[in-house]
């Protein structure tokens, strides 16, 4: 086990000192020059706070937008859809942000025990899967099929769907952490192609690379309101590593990053260039300093699961009122859900294998 864990930690490090040696390499330019969506402190603030509370795992003091994480910096929220998938360990939320007037869509990032392991396995990611209807755009089946072939994507459209029927066509704002920044971006991508790209706005925090150079240019080109935020010496965003000498087999960030340092509680935040790869920003970290530490707080906001040991849902409140709604259809929204549409993708086989899941907190 020691011997592996070893192995793994060299084969790390090997991999991002030959990313490392790559830097002065010209990279392919990925273009996204007509950004409307400008960083800005006082939003981010907001938006990183959604992104945290989505990993609450008291699911009645979420939907009900009373858990702690909930009204720091976000009163004014009315949550419309909690959508949660037993199955495959997926959590996001649907709501309208009143004073942004705009839709928000935040997705949870990986929630296990070990999230050390999850990173260590982001180095073998392969960029197995061609994206459909995109020559040459290549991403990691894994982080798609996580937003594509689960409940993700149908509940989150038809929440979004039926929220710009209810408040006119108002922007949507796609937030995720980690794993959940990659779903996130592939959600933004998918609301893109659907609503149009003025319609739909992107931040993630600690993202990982999702697809090749050419998926980034296409990305850029259709979410072009993009903003990834890093911070400091985290990790993730190294990861699945990028190999500028290998411009047409690598892996490639879209823009537009914005890497957030903090020393003393001074917070700086440096807007980095529109190439997806921006070699003065978090890629000029030495690959000796990459912290895992840095990945679990974004804008001094703890984004951790408050509950990393297991994926069960606990429920305090209105225990029974949440079963019957679980037990239905997993997805619970303030209206009507289109569940035929929703059903061929549902994870569970049986209400009793979901009821399994289900554990009922004091
Ligand atoms: C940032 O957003 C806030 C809230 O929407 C707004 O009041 C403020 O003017 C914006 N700041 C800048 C510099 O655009
Ligand atoms: C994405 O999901 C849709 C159904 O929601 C499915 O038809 C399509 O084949 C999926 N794409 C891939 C590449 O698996
Ligand atoms: C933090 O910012 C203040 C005011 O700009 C400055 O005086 C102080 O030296 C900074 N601290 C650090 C550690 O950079």
């Amino acid at each position: 086990m020691e011997r592996w864990r070893c192995t793994g930690v060299v084969a790390l490090v090997l991999l991002l000192a030959l990313a490392a040696s790559s830097h002065g390499i010209r990279d392919l330019p990925v273009k996204n020059s007509d950004q409307s969506f400008i960083y800005n402190h006082t939003v981010a603030m907001t938006l990183v706070e959604y992104a945290s509370a989505v990993y609450m795992t008291d699911l009645t003091a979420l939907y009900t937008w009373t858990c702690s994480r909930c009204n720091d910096l976000i009163q004014g929220f009315e949550m419309t859809s909690l959508i949660v998938d037993v199955g495959n360990c997926l959590q996001a939320f649907v709501g309208i942000d009143h004073n942004l007037n705009s839709i928000i869509i935040a997705i949870r990032g990986t929630q296990e025990n070990s999230v050390q392991n999850w990173i260590k396995d982001l180095i073998w990611k392969q960029l197995d899967l061609s994206f459909p209807n995109m020559p040459n755009a290549k991403v990691h089946s894994g982080f798609f099929y996580s937003y594509n072939n689960t409940i993700l994507r149908l509940a989150i459209t038809s929440a979004v769907r039926k929220a710009r029927k209810s408040y006119g066509d108002i922007n949507a704002i796609v937030i995720g952490h980690s794993m959940g920044g990659a779903m996130a971006s592939f959600c933004a991508l998918d609301l893109a192609m659907k609503f149009g790209s003025d319609s739909v706005q992107l931040m993630t925090f600690g993202q990982p690379r999702v697809g090749n150079a050419a998926f980034a240019s296409y990305f850029a080109k259709y979410v072009p309101n993009t903003i990834r935020v890093t911070h400091g010496h985290d990790i993730v965003p190294h990861l699945p590593p990028y190999f500028s000498f290998l411009p047409q087999l690598t892996y490639h960030h879209f823009p537009r990053e914005v890497w957030v340092q903090d020393s003393d509680g001074n917070i700086t935040e440096q807007i980095c260039d529109d190439s997806g790869e921006d070699p003065d920003c978090c890629r000029c970290v030495s690959m000796f300093s990459l912290s895992i530490q840095d990945h679990f707080t974004y804008l001094g906001v703890d984004m951790e699961a408050d509950d990393w040991s297991t994926c069960r849902i606990v429920t305090a409140q209105s225990v029974q009122q949440l079963r019957k709604e679980l037990a239905s259809s997993v997805l619970m929204t303030r209206h009507d859900i289109d569940s035929e549409k929703v059903e061929p993708c549902f994870p569970l086989k049986t209400k009793a294998q979901l009821e399994d899941f289900i554990q009922i907190g004091m």
